[in-house]
């Protein structure tokens, strides 16, 4: 079986972080977002996955090389020479996409993180036995979603809207698809949009069907889903009693924690907390609700909180770094510095207080 993940864009929402890597390789607790699907994918039998991109093919390919060998999967790409949307990347990978099996084929939107029920999803869609599923889920917040409209008992989709203006439901896209190689046949090679052009049209022929996906869901494309999507997969790894999760005195709540970062001595680490390889927290650091990147170093007395503190930066004695604050790559906060919401680009050094929400550049 074959995959697509569509991983264009330039995830400008999720900057400073998407200054350094895309955004499918920035890491969502200890490991690049786009690894959480791969493995899903691998783990119901995809052999094959096409990455959608539209720039810096070169980077993902390097990144994902040894993944490739130590998960047994082949990854490739597809590259677009303009963005042609979440759609016409399909019609442009469709010989990658289509072998002889007739076998339908997963697209992922590369942002979404959830317990990826893919092996359910092919049940489901053998069932129904039409041309494509989709996964919902139920958000608060519908308007910045596709909203889809469903028959609850068949889950036949009734109408797909793409970021409605007025509400019209609670079930939203989750961005996971199950495709027939015919829906490829409605797909021209140019800029189109999935959402907008071609799910509505399947739906009008009674061809889209719907899943509602069991468990959790988040796009993690923005700082703020980012950290709530770190909440809801700890909390996911904690119903399943993972490995994953660290304990001890000094742990509160969920935390997941690289053997190869230390721990200082009187810290309070949780809940919701992401350590990455190589970090150095030292003495008496409280972290919460927060994810620390590779190599970076929070020294004594720091507090983090709802924050993201990016790859190999430091935060300095007694700095406060709260309210949703996102540090680049290699940025370094001055001792008792603090830093509310502010959103740090990389190389930057902090010596004053931010003491609103702003971006420093
Ligand atoms: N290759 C390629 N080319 N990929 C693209 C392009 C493009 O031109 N434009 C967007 N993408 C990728 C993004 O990288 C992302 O993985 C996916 O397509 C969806 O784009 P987003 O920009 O993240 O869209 P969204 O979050 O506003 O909305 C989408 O996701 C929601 C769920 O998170 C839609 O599919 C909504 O219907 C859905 O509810
Ligand atoms: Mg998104």
């Amino acid at each position: 079986m074959k995959a697509l993940i569509l991983v264009g864009g330039f995830g400008t929402r999720l900057r400073p972080l998407t200054l350094s890597l895309p955004k499918p390789l920035v890491d969502f607790a200890n490991k690049p977002m786009i690894l959480h699907q791969i493995e899903a994918l691998k783990a119901i039998g995809v052999t094959e996955v096409v990455l959608a991109i539209n720039y810096q093919p070169e980077i993902m390919l390097n990144f994902l090389k040894d993944f490739e060998e130590k998960l047994c999967i082949k990854i490739t790409c597809s590259q677009e020479m303009e963005p042609l949307g979440t759609a016409g990347p399909l019609a442009l990978a469709r010989d990658k996409l289509i072998d002889d099996s007739g076998e339908p084929f997963f697209v992922l939107n590369s942002d979404v993180i959830s317990e990826f029920p893919l092996k359910e999803m092919i049940e489901f869609h053998k069932a129904h036995g039409k041309e494509a599923s989709i996964m919902v889920t139920k958000v608060d917040e519908p308007s910045k979603y596709g909203v889809v409209l469903l028959d609850e008992e068949t889950g036949e989709v009734k109408e797909f809207v793409e970021k409605p203006q007025i509400f019209v439901g609670n079930k939203i896209n989750a961005g996971i698809y199950l495709l027939n190689p015919s829906v490829l046949d409605r797909i021209p090679l140019k800029p189109t949009s999935i959402e907008k052009q071609i799910f509505p049209k399947i739906a009008c022929e009674n061809q889209l069907y719907a899943m509602v996906l069991p468990g959790f869901w988040m796009d993690i494309g923005q700082p703020r889903d980012y950290l709530t999507g770190l909440r809801l997969y700890l909390n996911y790894l904690r119903r399943i009693s993972s490995p994953l999760l660290a304990s001890g005195p000094h742990i509160i709540g969920n935390v997941v924690m690289e053997e190869t970062s230390q721990i200082g001595e009187g810290c309070l680490i949780g809940p919701d907390v992401a350590v990455g390889p190589g970090c150095v927290v030292e003495s008496g650091v409280r972290l919460s609700r927060c994810s620390v990147m590779q190599g970076a170093r929070i020294k004594e007395h720091a507090v983090v909180s709802g924050s993201i503190v990016g790859w190999h930066s430091t935060v300095g004695e007694w700095a406060h770094i709260e309210n949703m604050s996102v540090l680049g790559e290699d940025v370094h906060v001055r001792d008792e510095v603090y830093c509310n919401g502010g959103l740090v680009l990389p190389h930057k050094e902090i010596k004053t207080n931010i003491d609103r929400p702003e971006i420093v550049m």
